[in-house]
């Protein structure tokens, strides 16, 4: 079943939970195994953090955008900010690289590796678009 939904909230960190919750809702619609609901919400949950910590610098009167989009094949996520943007997305996805100290830099490599297809769009001052992709197995080709 084809379905498109698109959920916009507030810069607010209790809204990763129900970002999650809502891909994950999603996701076992379309069967995904446990293992891989679970990547869905860590990738959803990095991508939404980010908009928030990152692009919003937590300012709670900003707002975050979750276009998903399902099929009997794939979900398709797109998380959207109007916040600062990336200068460098090579340097941003690169695994350990933080603008903030005391966090890991893991959030890109999470959604890269739990994801079949992530995709970054930003424009410093203008804000970020971060898409994310995944297959069902059966569905999954070797070129994603
Ligand atoms: N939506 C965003 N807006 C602005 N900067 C972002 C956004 N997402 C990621 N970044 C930048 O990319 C860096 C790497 O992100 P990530 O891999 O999630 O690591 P972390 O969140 O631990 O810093 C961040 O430190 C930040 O500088
Ligand atoms: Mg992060």
């Amino acid at each position: 079943m084809n379905n498109r939904m698109t959920f916009t909230f507030q810069s607010i960190s209790e809204n990763v939970t129900i970002a999650r919750m809502l891909a994950s809702a999603l996701g076992a619609q379309l069967n995904f195994p446990l293992n891989e609901l679970e990547e869905l919400k860590v990738a959803v949950s990095e991508a939404v953090s980010n908009a928030i910590i990152h692009g919003y610098q937590n300012a709670p009167a900003e707002f975050v955008t979750m276009e998903i989009e399902t099929t009997s094949e794939k979900v398709m996520i797109l998380v959207s900010d109007s916040g600062c943007g990336i200068a460098d997305i090579d340097q941003a996805m690169q695994a350990s690289y933080s603008t903030d100290p005391e966090r890991m830099g893991l959030g890109f490599v999470f959604m890269k590796s739990f994801m079949d297809e992530l995709n970054v769009e930003s424009e410093v001052g203008k804000g970020t678009k971060v898409k994310l992709v995944k297959y069902l197995a059966s569905h999954r080709s070797s070129s994603h």
